[in-house]
């Protein structure tokens, strides 16, 4: 398992220690939000602020692209340090070409589903796809509740990607915590992404590590 901590929750104000207090828990990811006040009821960041924090932290940047029209920021994320960069399905009028153009850049694509959104409507590009990112809240907002529902979505997900022989990771985003974090994982998930539970009370290494913990009790 892999985790992903989301900034969404961090303070803004102080964004680059709140990166340096999990770092010392070694994450795999770092999980950045991009919301467009369109595709999403919500307003983040953009490149300026990826490529202020490039060259400052370790963590590769995971880019979760929650806006339209992805393609005409893609080049700017991946010069601004993302790793991976996560697209949602709904949002991509030419979904595979948005996959192929994320892949020319060298770097990894991904695709996202909101909760309500078919595992159907990646059957034709899930062998060209590095991790399925399964929404687990509504898109927009850290701090919501885990939709129990989505359980199945990721057990189903990952029966599919046995049955065919892939290997994209499975990562699951909203409202994970130290509760509902094994679930989770025996579901399918490689990759957690927590927000609210990491970032919004006490100390952000603390809160990762007790994670991980919960994730393997
Ligand atoms: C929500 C974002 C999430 C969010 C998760 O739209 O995609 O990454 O930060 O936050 P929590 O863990 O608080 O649900
Ligand atoms: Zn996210």
């Amino acid at each position: 398992m892999e985790i992903s901590p989301s900034i969404l929750s961090a303070d803004f104000g102080n964004l680059l220690s709140d990166i340096q207090k999990v770092e010392t828990e070694k994450p795999e990811y770092l999980h950045i939000d991009i919301m467009d006040g369109h595709f999403v009821p919500n307003i983040t960041i953009g490149p300026l602020v990826l490529n202020a924090l490039k060259g400052k932290t370790e963590i590769p940047f995971d880019v979760h692209l929650m806006i339209e029209e992805p393609d005409k920021y893609i080049k700017e994320f991946v010069d601004a340090g993302a790793k991976n960069i996560t697209v949602h399905q709904e949002a991509c009028v030419h979904l595979d070409r948005t996959l192929q153009l994320i892949k020319s850049m060298g770097i990894n694509a991904s695709v996202a589903l909101n909760p309500a959104t078919s595992l159907d409507t990646l059957r034709y590009v899930l062998s060209s796809v590095d991790m399925v990112l399964i929404m687990t809240v509504n898109p927009g907002f850290g701090g919501q509740v885990f939709i129990n529902g989505m359980y199945e979505k990721i057990r189903e997900l990952a029966s599919i990607r046995n049955e065919r022989g892939l290997n994209f990771k499975i990562e699951v985003d909203g409202g994970i915590n130290i509760d509902n974090i094994k679930d989770v994982v025996l579901a399918g998930a490689d990759v957690i992404v927590a927000g609210s539970f990491i970032f919004a009370n006490g100390d952000p290494g603390e809160n990762l590590k007790k994670l991980r913990e919960a994730a393997l009790k």
